[in-house]
């Protein structure tokens, strides 16, 4: 039987953390952190995640607009839009959500944005950053693992971690996060193309599934007593659901959940972490600002 890993309950507990520092930040005098997130179209599932964003800012003290465009918007009217946040002193983080419509070029837009105010991760600044093991803004997911690790006490000095999947998002930087020092450890990235990936797999003292496909990661891929991180999201049908469906990660968890140390459940693993990690971004660039 595994450990389960909370990621609601540690969500809210670095939520409380980044509440407490904006209070008393605003209690020595300083303005609220402040955060332009950019929306353009009217895409359901961006529209829903902004709100959440929105939210758990309210919730923590900062302050946030969200800035929405039409879909129609051209990619000169869109960077024209950075380019003032960028110099507005009263903006500490700028967040444009993606994806944008397809006759804007996304690496235009993220690499138009200042990279001291940059709380996505995504400019190429602070992507170096992060490689060279530097302090400077965290990748929402990696950065949310990594805290679900270090506060369920999972060791990671010398451990292997697996991860399984090489997005810019997730697989990339989390290799990155887990080498630095004060991490310290042994990293595979494996992907569509590795050889004899259940065999990597079994190998992981802490396995991350980061691929986007529903029950990828089954039980003979699992090192009895391994972490097992699951980033994945994926709608499978289901017909005893009101909606239709019902979201699972990229782990097989009833195989894997008896064979695991600790084990992360979707939802409510790594999901709810990616905005805790968002705000304290957010602190951090107006403490830096
Ligand atoms: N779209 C889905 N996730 C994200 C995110 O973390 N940041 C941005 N900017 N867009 C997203």
């Amino acid at each position: 039987m595994a450990k389960l890993i909370d990621g609601k309950a540690v969500s809210a507990q670095v939520r409380e953390e980044v509440k407490q520092a904006v209070a008393q930040r605003v209690a020595s005098g300083k303005r609220a952190p402040y955060l332009a997130v950019v929306l353009v179209g009217d895409d359901p599932a961006s529209a829903s995640y902004v709100r959440g964003k929105a939210r758990a800012s309210t919730e923590v003290g900062i302050e946030s607009d969200t800035l929405t465009y039409d879909a129609s918007i051209s990619e000169a009217e869109l960077l024209d839009i950075v380019a003032k946040l960028n110099n507005d002193a009263g903006v500490d983080g700028i967040l444009v959500q993606l994806p944008l419509p397809d006759h804007i070029d996304d690496r235009k837009v993220i690499h138009a944005i200042d990279p001291a105010k940059d709380v996505d991760c995504f400019h190429p600044e602070s992507v170096g950053t992060l490689v060279i093991g530097l302090d400077g803004f965290q990748p929402a997911t990696p950065a949310g693992i990594v805290e679900l690790l270090k506060r369920s006490d999972i060791e990671t000095s010398g451990a292997h971690c697996v991860i399984i999947g090489r997005s810019n998002i997730v697989g990339k930087p989390l290799a990155n996060l887990m080498l630095k020092k004060g991490l310290d450890s042994t990293v595979t990235v494996c992907h569509s193309r590795t050889k004899d990936l259940p065999g990597i797999a079994r190998q992981a003292d802490i396995l991350v599934a980061a691929i986007g496909r529903a029950n990828f990661v089954t039980a003979d891929m699992v090192k009895p007593g391994a972490v097992v991180i699951d980033v994945g999201i994926n709608r499978v049908d289901d017909d005893t659901r009101e909606r239709g469906y019902r979201l699972v990660g990229d782990v097989d968890f009833d195989a894997i959940e008896p064979i695991a140390s600790h084990i992360t459940p979707v939802p409510g693993g790594v999901g709810p972490m990616t905005i805790a990690v968002l705000l304290q971004n957010t602190l951090m660039a107006a403490n830096r600002a």
